[in-house]
């Protein structure tokens, strides 16, 4: 498969209630890299293995939640192209300037149906993964500092429209379909999984009366082991576990899913098929989204449906 168009999830910004006590949580349990703070007072971090400057960043504020998510597309030459895509569409873009983010180069911004802001980018700087291009070792030091997952993978995103915002994945960023829960009366998805590579998937949006609502940014482990290995640093630090380990129908990802000291639900992911484009889509019913969810115990969990930030 020829990568080109939309590349991978970018960036993160989310909203925290205390600086510090997040910095503490994202560096030192969640074993993320701190790689800047900027004049606005936002903390920028990576994972030990992305090589670019930053993909999760917070900022302090009154409410717990998502700022944006960014998605690093091929080249300068796509960035425009789908700027003038989505303004075809119908959709009202907005240029953000360079540096207005450390290390970023200019972003395309744009709101969803689903009341989700959204944002494409061709540059950021490459600060590199501390393992030499030319003859490099598997993980580097930085890999022993937390639960130190390896990338932001995806996240899941709670709001209205998602039919509005299927279409516009599909029919203008290239992405497509993986797998998708159907609505209680089958006419319609309840949840929908989306890939622009050959990823499980790099985002999935799920119906929700509230617009904007962030569910969870997913961060990638190496192993299953290393995703239990995460869930005992979280319960030596106290972390309050939503939901596992387990392991989901949909995508067939191990996971555990917890809360950050704001109540910003994370995700330590493990796995997943790996689609092509051309692969059929995969459905659940509704009746059956307790194996989706949580395989081995067919459990829909309340907070999954109800918790959000
Ligand atoms: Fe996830």
């Amino acid at each position: 498969m020829a990568m080109t168009g939309v590349l991978r999830p970018g960036h993160a910004q989310v909203r925290v209630l205390d600086l510090e006590e997040s910095v503490h949580f994202y560096r030192d349990v969640l074993g993320l890299v701190e790689t800047g703070r900027d004049a606005t007072g936002r903390v920028y971090f990576k994972c030990w293995d992305e090589r670019d400057h930053s993909s999760y960043v917070i900022r302090q504020a009154d409410s717990a939640g998502l700022d944006f998510f960014g998605w690093r597309v091929l080249d300068k030459a796509t960035l425009d192209r789908l700027d003038a895509d989505l303004q075809a569409y119908g959709i009202k873009t907005e240029r953000i300037p360079a540096g207005e983010m450390l290390e970023t180069g200019e972003r395309v911004r744009f709101t969803l149906p689903s009341g989700h802001v959204m944002e494409l980018y061709a540059e950021k700087t490459k600060v590199g993964n501390g393992i030499p291009l030319v003859n490099p070792a598997p993980w580097s030091k930085a890999r022993d500092h937390g639960i130190a997952p390896i990338r932001l993978d995806h996240a899941l995103l709670y709001g209205p429209n998602v039919a509005e915002v299927q279409k516009i994945f599909t029919e203008v960023l290239g992405f497509y379909l993986v797998e998708r829960v159907l609505t209680p009366d089958g006419n319609g998805n309840a949840a929908i999984w989306l890939s622009c590579g050959q990823k499980v998937h790099d985002v999935a949006f799920a119906e929700y009366p509230e617009p904007g609502k962030l569910h969870h940014c997913s961060f990638l482990m190496e192993s299953w082991d290393q995703v239990l290995r995460a869930g005992d640093i979280m319960s030596m630090n106290t972390v309050p576990v939503d939901i596992g380990p387990t392991r989901h129908g949909v995508t067939r990802g191990c996971t555990i899913y917890a809360w950050d000291p704001s109540g910003n639900r994370f995700e330590t992911f493990f796995g997943g098929h790996l689609p092509y484009p051309d692969y059929e889509t995969m459905t659940w019913t509704f009746d059956n989204f307790g194996q989706g969810l949580d395989y081995p115990q067919r459990k829909l969990h309340e907070t999954f449906l109800t918790v959000v930030s």
